[in-house]
């Protein structure tokens, strides 16, 4: 993996990947991103990357679904592999407008595996970034294994559904050398302030309502953003092709839990009045439609077969994240203002 291609890298997760191959992993190889910056690509969460890191960085912007395009960059870059990051990842978002959920989603991913299909035996590892929400939803016992049948019941889950799919068809009809991942929800810095965890601690500090669908009893399994990147890497170098591994951190909460928990930690913080407690911010709201009851991810595999252990407990991790947020208001600033898309239009549309 001398030439990897990393797409989404300047998204929550695919940043996060993006710095832990560079300052703490064992990859000496070279990194391209490429990155359609949409509303959730920032290159302010690569800081630093370029100067830091010279010939072994290099960011392209650019559209995954933009076929031709995806395919001139295996030439271009000699790309001998792929981590496969980006995509529409909003639930909320894809219930209100589908549309490019399918195209980034679907058709992005279909470009990408023909892209590796023309360029077979340069490319020695297309690795595809999923989701747990592909399962469907549980009742209240059983975990999601690799071998759970597929029920996606949102317009996200079917669209990463399609492209699990399809990546698992290009390993089984052309060889193409695959592994995929299907990840619980993660939390820690850089995430967008539109998904729970960074949503709450941003109303919490501001003192404005807390929203939590339905009854907040709704359960999700959630593991530090740090975790999911040292997983992805194992099963990048040692997954067996073809293969499918669950990520998760077994740490099954319902989202009322989560959203006190961030409310009793920003209540202790020195500066900040406690009086009365933020909890009394909580507001249940209207109910996300299809809103999949629970979701819990059994890792064994992961954790058997290559060695894989998270490092975080909920506890340490949402502290970290907390003290993250607490030091970057400007970012939250940035990206919850079109002042960033902006800087966006000035920087790469020129
Ligand atoms: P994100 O929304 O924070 O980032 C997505 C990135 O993809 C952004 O940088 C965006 O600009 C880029 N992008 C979007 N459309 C593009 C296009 N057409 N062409 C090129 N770039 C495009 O998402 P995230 O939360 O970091 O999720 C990354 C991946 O991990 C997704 O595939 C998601 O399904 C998966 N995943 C996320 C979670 C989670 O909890 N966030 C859990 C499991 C799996
Ligand atoms: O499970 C993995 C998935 O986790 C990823 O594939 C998705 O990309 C990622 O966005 C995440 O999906 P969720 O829908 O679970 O995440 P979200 O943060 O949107 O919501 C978490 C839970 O909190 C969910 O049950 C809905 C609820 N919620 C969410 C928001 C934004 C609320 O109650 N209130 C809110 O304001």
């Amino acid at each position: 993996m001398e030439n990897m291609l990393v797409t989404g890298g300047y998204g929550f997760i695919g940043s996060n990947f993006v710095r832990y191959l560079l300052d703490e992993s064992d990859y000496e190889g070279r990194i391209i991103n490429v990155d359609s910056l949409t509303y959730a690509g920032n290159p302010e969460n690569l800081a630093g990357i370029e100067e830091t890191y010279g010939d072994r960085y290099v960011f392209v912007k650019g559209d995954v679904c933009d076929g031709e395009r995806m395919d001139r960059l295996f030439d271009e870059y000699q790309l001998d592999s792929v981590c496969h990051f980006a995509a529409e990842s909003h639930v909320d978002r894809s219930i209100v407008g589908p549309g490019a959920f399918i195209q980034t989603n679907i058709v992005g991913t279909f470009n990408l595996l023909e892209a590796s299909r023309s360029h077979q035996g340069q490319v020695e590892l297309f690795h595809h970034i999923s989701t747990d929400e592909v399962f469907g939803s549980l009742g209240k016992e059983g975990l999601f294994m690799e071998t759970t049948p597929y029920q996606p019941n949102s317009p996200y889950s079917a669209s990463k559904a399609s492209s699990d799919h399809l990546v698992r068809a290009y390993h089984e009809t052309y060889g193409l050398p695959v592994t995929i991942s299907n990840c619980s929800n993660n939390y820690g810095p850089y995430q967008f302030p539109e998904k729970l965890i960074p949503l709450v601690i941003q109303n919490a500090r501001e003192d404005k309502p807390l929203p939590i669908y339905g009854d907040g009893k709704n359960i999700r399994d959630w593991l530090y953003v740090r975790d999911h990147c040292t997983a992805v890497w194992t099963i990048m170098k040692n997954g067996k092709k073809g293969e499918t591994y669950n990520v998760g951190g077994n740490h099954e909460m319902e989202n009322i839990r989560i959203v006190e928990i961030i409310c009793d930690l920003i209540d202790a913080l020195p500066h900040m009045n406690a009086k009365p407690s933020r909890r009394s911010l909580i507001t249940y709201v209207k109910d996300r439609l299809g809103h999949d009851r629970r979701y819990a991810i059994d890792s064994s595999k992961l954790k058997n077969d290559l060695g894989w252990v998270p490092e975080e407990s909920f506890q340490t991790g949402i502290e970290k994240t907390l003290a993250w947020y607490l030091a970057h208001q400007e970012w939250i600033d940035r990206v919850r203002s079109g002042a960033y898309q902006e800087w966006i239009r000035d920087h790469y549309e020129a």
